[in-house]
């Protein structure tokens, strides 16, 4: 098995359901503090794992992101396959996206503020485009 094919086994890459995107650790920490932006980001990490949603049978897969280039109302995260951007991703916040959306797959309309369907729509087709 060469490193790729590793890397796909152990990190689920072909498994999980969701992939959530966190802004925070930001070189330029603009849409909130930085101090902020890595507390909902270690407790996305802590919950997810609490709740058996990551690790190599992952449901959900996250990645932290430098910058999601909306800079204000944050920590802002977006959700695929669905495409739903949110805003104000507190730890309270992100334990109802992780409980509603990224379970359930029921969009928090509250702290939802955009929405690109275009994704939704295209992921049936994503493996026969590889
Ligand atoms: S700094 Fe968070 S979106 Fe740009």
């Amino acid at each position: 098995m060469d490193e790729l094919e590793e890397a796909v086994e152990s990190l689920g890459l072909e498994k999980f359901k969701r992939h959530i995107f966190l802004c925070c650790d930001q070189s330029e920490p603009l849409c909130c503090s930085k101090k902020a932006g890595l507390r909902s980001w270690d407790f996305l990490k802590k919950r997810l794992k609490e709740l058996k949603l990551a690790g190599s049978e992952p449901i959900v897969f996250r990645s932290k992101v430098n910058c999601l280039r909306v800079c204000v109302n944050g920590p802002i995260a977006v959700v695929y396959p669905e495409g739903t951007w949110y805003h104000s991703c507190t730890e309270e916040v992100l334990e109802e996206i992780i409980q509603e959306h990224l379970i359930k797959g029921r969009i928090v309309k509250q702290y939802a503020f955009a929405r690109n369907p275009n994704f939704e729509k295209d992921s049936g087709r994503g493996k026969s485009r590889l």
